[in-house]
């Protein structure tokens, strides 16, 4: 297998700062005509951005939101990013941030993805997990004329929904191929808006009645945990294939952590060994860290962005030996059966533990 460009970080200036709603901005940043080819991604990709917080380096992955244009790689990204609060870098995103700012951003990563085909396509997305799915519908209708999208999202209010704009314009633009449903769970029902929770009864019921379910080519499944668990288990009891479902968690502290085996015993001492950037080296694993830190330790250039399981960022494949992950809420799992793991998740349970971050 060829080795996959790795991931970088570039300084991007800031093009755009535009208000969403009271908490959610999007950030528009300009890419440099020498930078286009390494920030050429699919649409439902993410950017880590970067920044130093009091002498302590702060990652952050938000999704493009903006479509993917055939062909030619972009001139400018665009990523929604929601007020959090406490949030180091959301803070930042909201009250400093200004146009002609520069920005460190990394190379676009995530498996979120959709190749762009003739067929039917669906969506279950809440709050901002609107961000990539916006991004893989508008690049989809846009390039494919015999393709359909049908998006169910859920959100608190309608002052809270992000790009309420952006998808009424792909309603206007694409009324017989764009299919909308919107939730919000906080307020009284509206003209055309159903209230209340999307949970996994509500969407079993609610989605055999609006495409024909059997015949959607790909799900595209994102927001909290919860949101996203609830339409998985819908899908399945509808008797969706799994490999046409793709999912991506958003706020995973807002759910339960799933059940994972009781931890298989580590052993005294434990070395890893990383193949990154066509450079190896080994190195001791200490008690409890993950083997993301370890090799961080001595090589700063490893990747990774959230370091909770989430993004994918830190994804090696595992050359030799065996870990335990603690989450994984980033790896399909063909990825795990293919013999990948998140380096930011993963504990070895044998002494000798190889990874290959370049495959
Ligand atoms: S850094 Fe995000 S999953 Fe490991």
């Amino acid at each position: 297998m060829a080795a996959a460009a790795r991931a970088r970080f570039h300084r991007l200036p800031v093009r755009a700062v535009d208000r969403l709603t009271d908490d959610a901005v999007a950030l528009t940043f300009a890419v440099p005509e020498e930078l286009r080819e390494a920030f050429r991604h699919a649409p439902g990709q993410h950017l880590a951005l970067r920044r130093s917080v009091d002498g302590t380096e702060v990652r952050r992955t938000y999704s493009i939101c903006s479509a993917v244009p055939a062909g030619e790689p972009p001139r400018e990204l665009r990523v929604g990013v929601r007020l959090v609060d406490g949030g180091a870098f959301s803070t930042y995103a909201h009250k400093e941030i200004a146009v002609g700012d520069e920005v460190e951003v990394m190379t676009p990563a995530g498996r979120f993805t959709l190749d762009p085909a003739p067929g039917h396509y669906a969506a279950v997305v809440g709050g901002s997990g609107i961000t990539p799915v916006l991004s893989i519908a508008s690049t989809l209708l846009a390039r494919e004329p015999g393709a359909r999208f049908c998006l169910v999202r859920s959100d608190r209010t309608t002052a809270s929904t992000m790009f309420l704009e952006e998808v009424a314009d792909l309603k206007d633009r694409y009324p017989d191929r764009f299919q909308l449903v919107t939730v919000v769970s906080r307020e009284e029902q509206q003209a055309g808006l159903a209230s209340g929770r999307l949970d996994k009864e509500r969407l079993a019921a609610l989605l055999p009645a609006l495409l024909p379910v059997g015949e959607v080519a790909g799900w595209f499944l994102c927001g909290p945990f919860g949101l996203v668990q609830g339409a998985e288990r819908a899908l399945r009891g509808l008797g969706v294939r799994r490999e046409r479902v793709h999912e991506e968690i958003f706020h995973v502290d807002d759910g339960p952590v799933p059940a994972r085996p009781a931890p298989a015993a580590a052993p005294a001492h434990s070395t890893v060994t990383a193949q990154l950037d066509g450079r190896a080296g080994t190195w001791p694993v200490q008690d409890g860290e993950s083997l993301l830190e370890a090799v961080l330790r001595n090589r700063s250039d490893a990747p990774y962005a959230c370091k909770g399981g989430v993004c994918g960022t830190c994804r090696a494949f595992l050359v030799q030996g065996s870990v335990r992950m603690d989450r994984n809420f980033a790896l399909e799992p063909e990825e795990t059966e293919a013999g990948y793991v998140l380096a930011c998740q993963s504990h070895p349970t044998t002494e000798k533990v190889e990874l290959d971050f370049d495959r």
